[in-house]
Order: structure tokens, then C-alpha cells, then sequence
């Protein structure tokens, strides 16, 4: 996942790595070098795994690499074990920032397992920053959810942006606008908050440079000093990987960049404007979901009426937003499902079409409910309505935390603190929703949007290029034909960049990164790699998804991609 913060999964908070050892008990080491020898594998918790071929350890990491003084870290890691003899370590990290490794490998072990050939031990981990498990854990900036509530409390940080269409309507654009003074204030105050909160001296050691440190630390441990390290960078973990490659040259083995952040882009351009690119395919995926809802049938997909062409179903999803806007704006008071929090909930599960159809037929359905509820009670204070978006928007209950690590990472990782504004960011939303992505442009908010007031800045930062890079393999980059997070400009943009050193793989699907959708080719392709670095003789090599992979009973991509409404843009 990438740069999503809905809906938000929060680890426990007292949760165990290994059986029997707490955190608190374990014994904190002083010297780099010897965890080498010292990562103790053991039963991971079952609360966390319960596949008895995986195991957990921690590992200690200083906090600052340039700087012994400042402490020491310790990083919770999850291993599967190679099922063929052994060859080495392959890293895994699934993205977000602060998505948990510990909670990715333990789900799709068994498949990374089998397209890498079996012959690698996959060792993936909660970087610094991200989990309850890892020290320094997730980033918080107040001390409960009621804070968080009162602190946002009728800003667009709770309500979401409201429009519609294309994002023409004059009186919507004066609406935003009029909150950009209100929003501005609260987000450097959030900054503020951030940095006098318990978590803030740490916020400078949280970053994707350190975590290549620790990557490379990791691998010295499990592999010996020097050699060369395997890797697998999902969504932002391509960021990890290509600052990876740029800090360690000399050290790449097989390094697989799949859904890709372009690291030119991101290092040189402010996070917040540059995201635009982004969305380029969002609108994309979006016509894929309603085809393939409208393929399926009414029987099969509740968002259809009988007999209806994938147009008329997204007239309905239109509709539905609209209903929701209207009450909003109509509404004297909160309103539980306005058309910003629908869009921030879809956008997400686009990311998966093996997920579209519990979107169809649960989530919104759900979510046009509670829109009929308030508008049949003419309230916004209708009970019913608010306990809707509560169970989607997790971060508002009572039992959810409220985590900054995303926006900790990025951020921290993020260029130079610039002059850029709220109004500036609101002004890029409105021209994006009009020329980019009408569907979720308006998403509010994405982890970016917090980088011009965000306090620090990390240690240290990858500002190489990428051009020129000899490195000691070559790369092998993947990228989807219509990924609403990651699009395949992006990865051709690195690809381009990397030269002769990389080959590109588009995987034809709708969705992000090769967890989209399963393709064995794509799988004959990373097993080839793995074995020996063989990689596609030219960058025109495209992978089919699975036949046998149905979105709705009887839909297959194939069939979706043949049925898009128009021809949907070239590659
Ligand atoms: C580090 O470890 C060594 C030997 O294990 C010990 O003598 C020393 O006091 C430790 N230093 C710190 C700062 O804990
Ligand atoms: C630590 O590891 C490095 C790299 O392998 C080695 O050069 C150094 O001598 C080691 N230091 C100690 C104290 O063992
Ligand atoms: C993983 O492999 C190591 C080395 O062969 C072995 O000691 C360990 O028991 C294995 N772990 C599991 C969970 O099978
Ligand atoms: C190293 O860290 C310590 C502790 O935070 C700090 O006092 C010191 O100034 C730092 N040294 C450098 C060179 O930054
Ligand atoms: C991967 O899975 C396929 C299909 O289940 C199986 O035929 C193949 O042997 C597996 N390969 C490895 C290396 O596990
Ligand atoms: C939010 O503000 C409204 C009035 O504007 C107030 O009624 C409500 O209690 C506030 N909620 C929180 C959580 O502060
Ligand atoms: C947005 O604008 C495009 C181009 O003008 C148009 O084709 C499309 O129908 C508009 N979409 C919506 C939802 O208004
Ligand atoms: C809905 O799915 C079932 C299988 O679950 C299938 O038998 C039926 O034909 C499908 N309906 C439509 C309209 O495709
Ligand atoms: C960003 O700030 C750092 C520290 O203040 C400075 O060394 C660096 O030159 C700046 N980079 C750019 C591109 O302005
Ligand atoms: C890469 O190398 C070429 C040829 O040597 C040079 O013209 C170019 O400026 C270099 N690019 C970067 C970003 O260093
Ligand atoms: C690709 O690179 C171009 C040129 O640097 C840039 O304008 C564009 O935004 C990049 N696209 C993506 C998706 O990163
Ligand atoms: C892939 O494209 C890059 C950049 O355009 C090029 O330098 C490289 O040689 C190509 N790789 C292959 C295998 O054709």
C-alpha cells in the first residue's frame, strides 16, 4: 500500500514477538557486530503467526549510524524459512510507508516463497517507525482519540473534501478554499504537537535511509559481511529499494522493484504537488471496478440494476456521491457519510480487485445506507448514519489508535521544507480532480499533504541520482497497467533512469503492485531472475493475470479489460 490512510490497522498494543518473551524482557545488546550472531529466532506469537514455519527475533540497530551516542533501536523481524536448500536471505518490505512486514509475510509467505523458487529465506520486519513491536514503534501526536476528535473537530480532516464531477462547480472550489486558513493553522499546530509529544526527539531517526542501514546490518547478521543482499520493494518498499541501490551499488543481487515510487520525482519535487502524478491510472481502476460490476450482473453485484451497461452503474456510484454531498453541504451540522469520506474509503480498496467485490456488495452498500438514513431523517444527527462511518473510518473509534508513522517516514524523508501552503495543496486538488482523477483526487487526506508543516527532516537522505549507477546486478522492475497508487509511468520513469542496469515487466491488471492480481507468469518471470538474473530480452514483455482469478463469478480481468468503456489511455 501507498501513501493510504484509510483504514488504518493498529497491532495491540501489549502484542508479543516470539512466545514467552515480552519485549521488556529481552536483553539489550551494545554491540553492533555481534548481533550477528545474536538474532534468536524463535515461535513468532501466535497472536501474530500461527504458521509454525515462520519465526520471529529482534534485531538491534542504532539509531543514528553516524552517531553511536544517540542509542540504540531494535527492529521485531518474521522469517520464512527457504523450502529448498538454502542460497541466501531475500528482504521483503510491503510499503505503505509503515505497513507492517511482520503482518505481509505472515499472509503471503507461501507465495513469495513459491516465486522466488523456494530457495531464499524471506526475512521481512516492522522498520523503525512503524508497529508496537519495533523500538522506536508507530508515531503518535496525541495522547488519546479524544484529543485527535477535538483537535479536528470540523475541519476537512474529519469531513473529507466535498464535490462532485469533475470538481467544477464554482461554489464547491469557494468552499474548500475558505478552509484552507482554518487547515494551514491546524496542520503546523499538528507539527508542533508532534514534536513536544514523547515520540518527537525520535522523529529525526525515523527514515528510509537509516532502514537501508538496517537492511544491510540485517543481512551482515543472517548472510555474513559483504555480500550481496536480495531484496523485494512493494509500493514505497520500491523507494526503500532504489535508495538501496543508489547507497549500495556495489551490493545489489537480485533486487525486485514492484509498483514503483519514482525516487527522481519524490527527491526532487515537493511531496504534497508531486503527488498528482500519481493518480494518472486512478480513474482507470475505477472504470475496471463498475465494468467488472457490471459483468457481473445484478445477481452477482448488488451496485447493478438489472440489464445495466457499465455507464448506468457508475451513474449510480455518481449518485450516490451526490446524495451524499447535497445532505453535507445541506446539513447544519456533522454529517457521519459526507462524499469525501466514500471516496477516502473506496480509493483503498481499489487497490485489490480480488477485493472489488465485497466493495460492491458490502462497503458501499453500507455507506449508501447511512447516506438514506441521514436524508430520510432530514438530520445529521441520525444515529444511524454515524455508526456507519464510524465502523469505516477506524480512526475515529474509541478502540483505534491514532498513528503518524506514515506521514513520519515520508515526510522525514520527504525534500527540504518548502513555502508551500494549504491553499496551494487545495489548488492542486481541484486542478487534479479536473484533469487527472475525478473519482479520488479529492481523497482526503494523503500522508504528503502533512510534509511542508512537518517539523523534521531525517538524519540522513538519499539525495543521489540514479543515472549513471553501475551496479553489481541488474534490477528487475514490475509495473501494473492500470495501478491506481503506483502507475506504470512511474515505473517506467525508473526504468528509463536505471537504463541497461534495469527491464521492466508490466503485469496487465487493474490494481497495485503484483499482489493485485495472480499471474504466473509473473512468477515464471521472478523464478528466472531469482536462479540465475536471467531477465526479459527486451522491456516489452507484459504478463496475462491467472484465467482461473474471478473479481465477480465468472469476471476475469481479461474480460474487464476487454469491456473498459473507452479506450483507456496508451502505454
Ligand atoms: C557494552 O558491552 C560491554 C561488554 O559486553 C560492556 O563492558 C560495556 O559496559 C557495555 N557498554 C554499555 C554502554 O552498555
Ligand atoms: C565489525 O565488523 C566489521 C565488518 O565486518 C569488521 O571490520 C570489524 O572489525 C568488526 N568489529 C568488531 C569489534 O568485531
Ligand atoms: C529454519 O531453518 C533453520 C536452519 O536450517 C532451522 O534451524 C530452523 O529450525 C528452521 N525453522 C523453522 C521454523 O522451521
Ligand atoms: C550525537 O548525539 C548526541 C546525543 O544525542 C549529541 O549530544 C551529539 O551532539 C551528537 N553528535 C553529533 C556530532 O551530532
Ligand atoms: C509454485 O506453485 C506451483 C503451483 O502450485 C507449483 O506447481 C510449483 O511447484 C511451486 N513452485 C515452488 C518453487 O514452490
Ligand atoms: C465538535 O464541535 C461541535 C460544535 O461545533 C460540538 O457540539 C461537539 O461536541 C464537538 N466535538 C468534539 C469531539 O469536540
Ligand atoms: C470530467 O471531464 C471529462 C472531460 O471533460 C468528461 O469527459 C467527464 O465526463 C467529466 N466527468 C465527470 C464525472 O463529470
Ligand atoms: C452469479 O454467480 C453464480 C455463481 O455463483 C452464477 O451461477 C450465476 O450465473 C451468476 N449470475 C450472473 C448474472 O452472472
Ligand atoms: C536541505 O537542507 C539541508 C540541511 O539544512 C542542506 O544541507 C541541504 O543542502 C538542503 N538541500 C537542498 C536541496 O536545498
Ligand atoms: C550521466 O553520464 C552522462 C555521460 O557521462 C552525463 O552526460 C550525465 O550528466 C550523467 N548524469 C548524471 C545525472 O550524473
Ligand atoms: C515521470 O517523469 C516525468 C519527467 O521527470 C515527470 O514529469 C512525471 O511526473 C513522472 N511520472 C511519474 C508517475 O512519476
Ligand atoms: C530497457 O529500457 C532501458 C531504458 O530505456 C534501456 O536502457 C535498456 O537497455 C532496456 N533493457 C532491455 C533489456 O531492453
Amino acid at each position: 500500500m501507498l501513501l493510504t490512510l484509510h483504514p488504518v490497522a493498529v497491532l495491540p498494543i501489549f502484542l508479543r514477538l516470539v512466545s514467552g518473551i515480552s519485549i521488556r524482557d529481552n536483553q539489550r545488546r551494545n554491540d553492533t557486530n555481534s548481533s550477528a550472531a545474536a538474532i534468536q529466532w524463535a515461535t513468532c506469537d501466535p497472536a501474530l503467526a500461527i504458521d509454525p514455519s515462520l519465526s520471529c527475533g529482534f534485531f538491534e540497530v542504532p539509531l543514528d549510524y553516524h552517531n553511536a551516542s544517540v542509542g540504540i533501536g531494535k527492529l521485531a523481524l518474521i522469517k520464512a524459512n527457504a523450502t529448498a536448500s538454502r542460497r541466501g536471505t531475500m528482504f521483503l518490505n510491503p510499503g505503505g510507508p509503515g505497513v507492517s512486514g511482520i503482518e505481509t509475510l505472515n499472509s503471503i509467505s507461501a507465495l513469495v516463497l513459491n516465486s522466488t523458487g523456494g530457495e531464499f529465506d524471506i526475512v521481512s520486519w516492522d522498520p523503525r517507525g512503524v508497529g508496537s513491536l519495533t523500538v522506536p514503534g508507530d508515531v503518535f501526536c496525541f495522547d488519546s482519540v479524544d484529543d485527535y476528535n477535538t483537535f479536528w473537530n470540523g475541519t476537512v480532516e474529519l469531513n473529507g473534501i466535498e464535490m462532485t464531477g469533475n470538481f467544477t462547480d464554482q461554489a464547491d472550489i469557494d468552499r474548500l478554499m475558505s478552509q484552507a486558513p482554518l487547515t494551514q493553522t491546524k496542520y503546523e499546530e499538528l507539527g508542533q504537537r508532534c514534536m513536544n509529544h514523547s515520540d518527537g526527539s525520535i522523529l529525526q531517526y525515523i527514515g528510509t535511509a537509516a532502514t537501508v542501514r538496517d537492511m544491510v546490518a540485517m543481512a551482515h547478521a543472517l548472510d555474513g559481511p559483504g555480500g550481496l543482499i536480495n531484496y523485494w520493494g512493494q509500493s514505497y518498499g520500491t523507494l526503500l529499494g532504489a535508495w538501496f541501490i543508489g547507497m549500495f551499488p556495489d551490493r545489489v543481487g537480485r533486487v525486485i522493484l514492484d509498483g514503483v515510487l519514482d525516487p527522481t520525482l519524490f527527491g526532487t519535487e515537493e511531496a504534497a504537488l508531486a503527488w498528482s502524478a500519481l493518480l494518472v491510472d486512478d480513474d482507470h481502476a475505477y472504470e475496471g471496478f463498475y465494468t467488472a460490476c457490471a459483468l457481473a450482473g445484478s445477481e452477482n453485484c448488488t451496485l447493478a440494476s438489472p440489464g445495466q451497461s457499465p455507464a448506468e452503474v457508475d451513474d449510480n456510484i455518481q449518485s450516490l456521491l451526490k446524495a451524499a454531498h447535497d445532505f453535507t453541504l445541506a446539513a447544519d451540522g456533522p454529517v457521519a457519510v459526507t462524499s469525501g469520506i466514500i471516496r477516502a474509503t473506496m480509493r483503498p480498496e481499489i487497490y485489490f480487485p480480488s477485493g472489488w467485490a465485497d466493495l460492491a456488495n458490502t462497503v458501499l452498500p453500507k455507506l449508501a445506507q447511512g447516506v438514506q438514513q441521514e436524508v430520510g431523517n432530514g438530520s445529521s444527527k441520525g444515529t444511524g448514519g454515524m455508526s456507519v462511518a464510524r465502523s469505516w473510518l477506524g480512526k475515529r473509534s474509541e478502540s483505534d489508535t491514532v498513528p503518524y508513522t506514515t506521514q513520519a517516514i515520508l515526510c522525514g524523508d520527504s525534500v527540504n521544507l518548502t513555502e508551500t501552503g494549504i491553499a496551494e495543496v487545495f489548488e492542486n486538488i481541484i486542478k487534479t480532480s479536473q484533469n487527472i482523477s475525478h473519482m479520488f483526487a479529492s481523497a482526503w487526506p494523503f500522508a504528503s499533504y502533512y510534509c511542508s508543516t512537518w517539523p523534521v527532516r531525517a538524519v540522513e537522505r538519499f539525495q543521489g541520482s540514479f543515472s549513471n549507477l553501475t551496479l553489481a546486478n541488474r534490477v528487475l522492475v514490475i509495473g501494473n497497467t492500470f495501478d491506481p497508487a503506483t502507475p506504470f509511468s512511474s515505473a517506467k520513469n525508473l526504468t528509463d533512469t536505471l537504463g541497461d542496469q534495469a527491464a521492466i515487466v508490466r503485469l496487465n491488471t487493474f490494481g497495485h503492485t503484483t499482489l493485485a492480481a495472480p499471474s504466473a507468469c509473473i512468477g515464471d518471470i521472478v523464478r528466472a531472475y531469482m536462479k540465475d538474473g536471467t531477465l526479459p530480452e527486451d522491456n516489452n514483455t507484459v504478463c496475462e493475470v491467472d484465467l482461473d482469478f474471478e473479481i465477480f463469478p465468472g469476471v476475469t480481468v481479461e474480460s474487464v479489460m476487454a469491456n473498459l468503456p473507452h479506450d483507456a489511455g496508451t502505454l
